[in-house]
């Protein structure tokens, strides 16, 4: 079957390889990759594919409402998988309002110029799919203990659910009340709504997923993994918040993309799955283990970086556990991750190391003035 597909954020770190899966993937499909391009868009994530015949890349912001409309009329758009969005949540507490524009009301600019179009087709909705791609953070934060104050040996041990019922800790999942902390995650909690509002007033075929921390090649290096490795790489400190005790649960990327092509054509209108790696790990440890990668890997003796770490003021409003259950997207659509987490995070730091052009491309410039000013004050 042919599909028109919209991939918004394709530039990005996730939507990159939700981009290169597809277009792969699926030679009969077209896929159009609409991304803004901001400070975290780099087409350099997509030469591998950027002449593929099945793939067109069209600078927009999904905040313009009228190009994005047009877009889809000329394309004869039948689904939408979007990623697009400001995403980190340090930029967030510094500047809420362009994570309201760019994640509320770009995301609803594209579900009223999806609506619009479809609408105006004989079939109207059907066959069509709008696919927003949320995170667990709007879920808020859990503890680190079960209600007698037990706590979880988390590290190196990859939770299980069987694990987690025998401590008595909770997960999220699929019910769990919405309770964002940070301006990201509103802003997230917030599209989430509105997308779940446009299959509940207007019949759109819509779906939300919602998925753990993601790691691996490609993401920018503001956020905790890909940041720390390129600073462990050139002996920069590590600025290691409050006192690193705080939990996350982490999916290699390329399981997270292949979660989006499961859920993308076999996943239950109107649904919502969450998507995780059953992987919590203590952020100190995931440092630890990273720098005696990057080490061993430069041939340096293993944990001679450990002086790096620098303990800073903690990040405002930080949510101290996330830990999602993703048992209904293991048994209704048989998806479950592929890498143990121990494997991703040798893949990962190799790349890299193996990788510093990219990383020295999108460090430069306008970045190194944002680290600057972010950490300056900590
Ligand atoms: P990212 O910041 O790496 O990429 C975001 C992309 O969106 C960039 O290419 C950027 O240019 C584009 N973009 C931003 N504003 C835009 C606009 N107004 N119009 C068009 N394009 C715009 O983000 P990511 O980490 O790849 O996350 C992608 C999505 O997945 C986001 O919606 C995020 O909330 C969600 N998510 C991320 C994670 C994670 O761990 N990274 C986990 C769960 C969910
Ligand atoms: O849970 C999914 C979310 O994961 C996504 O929705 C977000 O888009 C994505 O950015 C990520 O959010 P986090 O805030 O969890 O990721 P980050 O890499 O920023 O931080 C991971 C943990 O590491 C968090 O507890 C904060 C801590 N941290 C982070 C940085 C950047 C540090 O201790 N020092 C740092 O310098």
């Amino acid at each position: 079957m042919k599909r028109s597909i919209i991939i918004t954020g394709g530039a990005g770190f996730i939507g990159s390889h939700v981009v290169r899966l597809f277009v792969n993937k699926y030679p009969e499909y077209r896929i159009i990759n609409l991304d803004k391009l901001t400070y975290a868009g780099n087409l350099a994530n997509l030469k591998d594919v950027e002449d593929a015949p099945n793939y067109r890349f069209v600078r927009l912001d999904i905040c313009d409402f009228d190009a994005v409309l047009r877009l889809m009329l000329e394309e004869h758009v039948d689904g939408i998988i979007h990623l697009a969005a400001e995403s980190h949540v340090d930029r967030s507490i510094k500047d809420p309002f362009t994570f309201a524009r760019t994640n509320v009301m770009g995301t609803l600019s594209l579900l009223q110029a999806a609506k619009v179009y479809w609408e105006t087709l004989p079939e109207k909705f059907e066959g069509k799919r709008f696919y927003h791609i949320s995170t667990d953070e709007v879920y808020g934060a859990l503890a680190l203990t079960n209600p007698e104050g037990v706590p979880s040996p988390f590290t190196t041990i990859a939770s299980s659910a069987e694990h987690h019922a025998a401590y008595g800790l909770d997960f999220f999942t699929e019910q769990t009340k919405y309770q964002p902390h940070s301006p990201y995650s509103a802003a997230k909690a917030s599209s989430d709504h509105f997308v779940r509002a446009y299959h509940d007033t207007y019949g759109m075929p819509t779906i939300v997923t919602n998925c753990s921390n993601n790691y691996g090649p490609y993401q920018f290096p503001e956020k905790l993994i890909p940041l720390f490795i390129n600073n462990i790489r050139h002996r920069r400190p590590l600025p290691v918040y409050g006192k690193g005790e705080n939990v996350r649960d982490w999916l290699y990327v390329e399981d997270h993309a292949r979660a989006i092509d499961v859920i993308f054509h076999r996943g239950k209108v109107a649904e919502t799955y969450n998507i995780g790696g059953f992987n919590e790990w203590k952020n100190i440890d995931i440092i630890h283990v990273l720098i005696k990668t990057v080490d061993r890997l430069l041939g340096r003796p293993e944990g001679a970086d450990e002086d790096l770490i620098t303990y800073v003021t903690d990040r405002a409003g930080h949510d101290l556990r996330y830990a999602i259950d993703s048992r209904k997207l293991q048994r209704e659509l048989g998806w479950e991750p592929s890498l143990q987490f121990e494997e991703g995070i040798e893949k990962t730091v190799r790349w890299y190391l193996e990788n510093q052009e990219w990383m020295d491309n999108v460090t430069s410039g306008e970045y190194e003035k944002y680290y600057e000013q972010m950490y300056a004050n900590r």
